[in-house]
């Protein structure tokens, strides 16, 4: 039996795929879905928004091409670990956007190689999207045990209360109907939902921003020509939670 789940296995088959059909470049952007920049733009500025310091140490669970990992190489005395399941993108990621002592780790899932309260940030961005719910409760659980007290995780999630993600839903009964599954999994989640996970796990709430809100500041700090300072939207929804302090109550 595979010690790898499915999707696991069908996003590196995916990315496969598209490497094998179009030139690297492009077949990494179609592997992850959108622009280079402009989302790694948009994830540094919430990691600013919500906390990141210069010597803030970072786990990127789900690294992929290095969008945020490009974005962070800029802070000398930041710590990161880029995690991913898929070795081709962390190749790509290597070569392309991280530091020489940044450190990238292939994972086969659902573990987080790092010591307890040892993070400052854990982010999972566009990673909860093609999991189970199961396997991001379980990423969650390793979230807290390496997060210092006061640490933040952040990870984005499709909801249906988003009319813009409609068409990833309806993209999925497409392929039940035609009993044809090119991709991966895409999996919604619900802020309501999401609130009583925080309290089992012991996290606190933070923020949830919607993905239709433009809910992301743009500052001086983290524009660049293409992605400007002002308001912005990821499209996906984002959550941020907390790891108390001693003494400090969960949700
Ligand atoms: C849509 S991409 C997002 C990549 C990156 N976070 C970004 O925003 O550019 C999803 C990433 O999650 C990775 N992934 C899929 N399943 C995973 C798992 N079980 N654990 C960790 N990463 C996973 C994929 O290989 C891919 O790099």
């Amino acid at each position: 039996m595979s010690t790898q789940f499915q999707y696991v296995q069908s996003y590196a088959a995916m990315v496969r795929a598209y490497l094998a059909a179009f030139p690297e470049d492009e077949a990494v952007a179609r592997s992850v879905g959108g622009d280079f920049e402009h989302f790694g733009v948009l994830e540094h500025s919430i990691l600013r928004q919500f906390g990141l310091k210069p010597t803030s140490s970072v786990i990127d669970v789900g690294c992929g091409s290095g969008r945020l990992t490009s974005q962070l190489t800029r802070y000398p005395k930041l710590s990161y670990l880029g995690l991913d399941v898929v070795p081709e993108l962390l190749d790509y990621n290597r070569r392309k956007a991280a530091r020489p002592d940044f450190k990238l780790e292939l994972i086969a899932g659902n573990s987080i190689p790092a010591p307890d309260a040892s993070a400052d940030f854990v982010t999972y961005f566009s990673v909860f999207t093609h999991l189970l719910h199961e396997e991001s409760y379980a990423y969650l659980e390793q979230t807290h045990r390496v997060l210092k007290p006061g640490g933040r995780v952040i990870f984005s999630f499709f909801e249906f209360a988003v009319e813009g993600l409609w068409g990833v839903f309806e993209g999925n009964v497409d392929w039940v109907r035609k009993r044809s599954f090119l991709g991966h999994i895409n999996v919604f989640m619900h802020a309501a939902d999401l609130r009583i996970w925080a309290r089992r796990l012991g996290f606190k709430v933070i923020a949830f921003k919607r993905g239709d809100l433009p809910a992301i500041k743009v500052t001086e700090a983290t524009a660049t020509e293409k992605v400007q300072v002002g308001l912005h939207m990821l499209g996906q929804s984002f959550c941020v939670l907390e790891k108390p302090r001693p003494g400090e109550a969960a949700s």
